[in-house]
């Protein structure tokens, strides 16, 4: 049989809808690029994208910011956490997770995965008892959503804030609640690959005041902090405002307007990412020698990417079926790759952790893990082809 060949990019997103370049062109043509570039009561751009992001999410406040990182960064800062103390995060994340707490002054305490992919909780625990950490920076990585029911009882048991990390749950729910409404603070990120796309942004949503106004403070408000669009009263701010350093990282109204375009379009983005991951899905599980972690019908993911399992394979073969993928059009990431490669990294190349731990659950769990984006340019033949195509190439490895 002749190989099949898939020909569309793996990384090119859908345009940004008209009306938001309409938009831009009346910025360019005002000059107003900076939120705070407002006149009278006018809300700039920036603040009507807190306003409609925190009435979606709904949460009290937001804030808009530079990137989904920065939120995170910020988001440790406002929630109290001070220079050496150590944050307990997932060993399964990206780069930008553990850099935030570095840039926050916190030591990362790296916890445990599980074979589906959720954060292990016995770990946790005792992480937790092991360690002075207040906070649980939770990853929400590659959209995998946990019990948080369990999650969530285990970390007020043990007097641990969670700061949920929602680069890739925006529009996702567990039981029926939003992803990023279970912890204190929740970030989500607009860089080109996520759920919304502003290039780059970030942006951060609490119920708590005065967290949300440090968060205000620390994005570079240069007091004006009045003219945000989901922000606590004015006296919230008189308590930390010459407390809270200057960190700018503020949001411009050129992404803003961008985002607020896909905003009303997103649970439906999010349906139409599934419906790809569906046909994907459906047609890995049944190839031989690859497995598909389950996922609890709890857990309403948004199906932006997929991972799965080469366990026909020897992990020495891993690097020529993905070569043989590619050639034939598919790209897949190796989260298990000991070299840090594109937007992939495992734990153990953040060598600025120390000490480093040896975490032998989750290397075992992203050893043979592979991922696959779904972007939305793709259509259901798309999709059916590329699971063709992995088919096909599975079948010569495993010698069929
Ligand atoms: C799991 C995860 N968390 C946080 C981030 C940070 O987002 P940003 O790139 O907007 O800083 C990313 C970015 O890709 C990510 O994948």
């Amino acid at each position: 049989m002749s190989k099949l060949k898939f020909m569309k990019p793996f990384t090119q997103q859908e345009p940004i809808p008209e009306q938001a370049k309409k938009k831009v062109m009346e910025l360019l043509d005002s000059g107003r690029l900076h939120r705070y570039n407002t006149v009278g009561s006018e809300l700039s751009d920036a603040a009507l994208l807190e306003q409609d992001f925190a009435q979606y999410q709904g949460r009290k406040y937001c804030l808009a910011c530079t990137s989904g990182g920065y939120g995170l960064h910020i988001a440790l800062r406002a929630m109290g956490l001070q220079a050496g103390d150590e944050v307990l995060t997932n060993a399964y994340t990206l780069a930008p997770v553990p850099g935030a707490i570095h840039a926050a002054g916190g030591k990362p305490v790296l916890v445990e995965i599980d074979n589906n992919y959720h954060l292990d909780l016995t770990d946790l625990e005792a992480k937790a008892k092991g360690s002075n950490a207040k906070i649980l920076l939770l990853s929400l990585m590659r959209g995998h959503i946990p019990n948080m029911d369990q999650l969530m009882a285990l970390c007020n048991k043990l007097g641990l804030q969670v700061l949920e990390d929602c680069a890739h749950t925006m529009g996702g729910a567990w039981s029926g609640v939003k992803s990023g409404n279970f912890g204190q603070v929740a970030a989500f990120s607009l860089q080109t690959y996520k759920h919304m796309n502003t290039g780059e942004g970030g942006l951060v949503v609490t119920d708590d005041a005065e967290v949300a106004a440090r968060l205000i403070m620390h994005s570079g408000s240069y007091m004006f902090y009045e003219r945000h669009g989901a922000a606590p009263a004015p006296e919230v701010f008189e308590k930390i405002r010459l407390t809270s350093a200057n960190m700018s990282g503020r949001m411009d109204n050129i992404r803003a307007v961008i985002g607020l375009a896909q905003l009303p379009g997103l649970d439906k983005n999010c349906e139409r990412w599934n419906q790809r991951y569906n046909i994907l899905h459906s047609s890995i599980a049944l190839i031989s020698g690859l497995d598909i972690p389950a996922r609890d019908k709890r857990e309403s993911f948004v199906g932006s990417s997929l991972q799965f399992r080469a366990t026909g394979l020897d992990v020495e073969q891993i690097p020529d079926f993905i070569a043989a993928c590619v050639a034939q059009g598919v790209e897949l990431k190796w989260f298990g790759a000991a070299q840090p490669n594109a937007f992939t990294s495992r734990y153990d190349s953040w060598h600025y952790i120390e000490p480093m731990p040896h975490l032998p659950n989750t290397l075992k769990a992203l050893e043979k893990t592979l991922d696959l984006r779904v972007p939305l340019t793709f259509n259901d033949e798309d999709c059916y082809l590329i699971g063709a195509v992995i088919e096909q190439v599975m079948a010569q490895f495993m010698g069929r």
